[in-house]
């Protein structure tokens, strides 16, 4: 693995996050991803993996598809929501019309500077990390680039203990929270647009600036609900099934508490207590999950 720090066959680790081996992103671009030139009117996705990512880039690519004439009919949500350190499959170093988004998996310290210096707008999803394990233990039976997991036990395990893709669940959304206060910054919690759907898109248009008439906002509704992007080829990833990146669809359940059907007690208890123990005092409220 010449120099790189290695976590698994799968994953090295720089700066306390763990990246992809088979990604050609190493520690110099990410380096250099810290001089990328943003514009003042770029908006960030961020997350932890798996925790509303695309369906977020469904959202924001319906409530700013007025503003770009640009886009073609048939673009996929990937190509106008590039991921800025993704190397295998987007290129986000493509020239754009402003304004541009972009989505990182980054941590607030890996960011470009002018993320924080332009003050640019930033949208944070974040979700119940026991869905984000079970999600992510899904995932890693999928993108080629990981390992699949030998059992669940063993996932589970690496998930607390951080040794997953992207590091430690606990660390991403900890780090977020104290950046509150210098980034510009709106958080989303997946659970919520499970929710009230509606209301949070109106909330996170008023963060953007967006004054999109009734009509636009249900469309922007209709077309980013589960199904509706489980049949959409622009939004649900399904080329990357075709060309063999991924070995299954990623459009899973999308639900709130599937972790149930996967968590024995005696996981669940010690999840509590690992959750307690790292999150501390954090003035953050789970929602584990929703009856339907
Ligand atoms: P599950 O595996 O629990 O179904 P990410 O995009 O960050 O990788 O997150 C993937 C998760 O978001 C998957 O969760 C996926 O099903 C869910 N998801 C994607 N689009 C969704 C939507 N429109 N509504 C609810 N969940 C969605």
């Amino acid at each position: 693995m010449d120099s790189l720090d290695p976590v698994s066959s799968c994953l090295f680790k720089y700066k306390r996050i763990n990246f992809l081996v088979k990604d050609k992103l190493r520690p110099a671009d990410l380096e250099a991803l810290q001089h990328f030139e943003i514009h003042p009117t770029d908006i960030f996705l961020i997350t932890y993996p798996k925790s509303g990512t695309v369906w977020m880039q469904q959202i924001l690519a319906q409530i700013m598809d007025a503003a770009h004439p640009d886009w073609a009919e048939d673009a996929t949500n990937r190509s106008i929501v590039p991921w800025l350190e993704g190397r295998t499959i987007d290129n986000p170093f493509k020239e754009r019309p402003d304004p541009r988004i972009f989505r990182s998996h980054l941590p607030p310290n890996m960011l470009p500077l002018g993320v924080k210096d332009k003050q640019i707008k930033v949208v944070y999803v974040w979700r119940n990390p026991k869905d984000v394990l079970v999600s992510f233990y899904h995932f890693a039976h999928s993108w080629v680039l990981l390992d699949a997991p030998q059992s669940f036990e063993d996932f589970f395990q690496q998930f607390l203990d951080g040794d997953v893709y992207m590091g430690s669940w606990f660390d991403h959304v900890k780090d977020y929270q104290k950046a509150r206060d210098q980034l510009n910054i709106h958080f989303v919690q997946y659970e919520n647009m499970l929710k009230d759907f509606r209301g949070e898109v109106v909330k996170l248009c008023a963060f953007l600036g967006k004054d999109l008439t009734d009509e636009v906002i249900d469309h922007v509704v209709e077309t980013s609900t589960f199904k509706s992007m489980k049949t959409n080829p622009k939004a649900n990833y399904k080329d990357l099934v075709e060309t063999d990146h991924y070995k299954k669809e990623t459009m899973r359940k999308g639900k709130a508490g599937d972790w149930r059907n996967f968590f024995t007690v005696a996981q669940n208890e010690h999840f509590d207590n690992v959750f307690k123990e790292k999150m501390g005092n954090l003035p953050l409220t789970c929602i584990w999950e929703i009856k339907e």
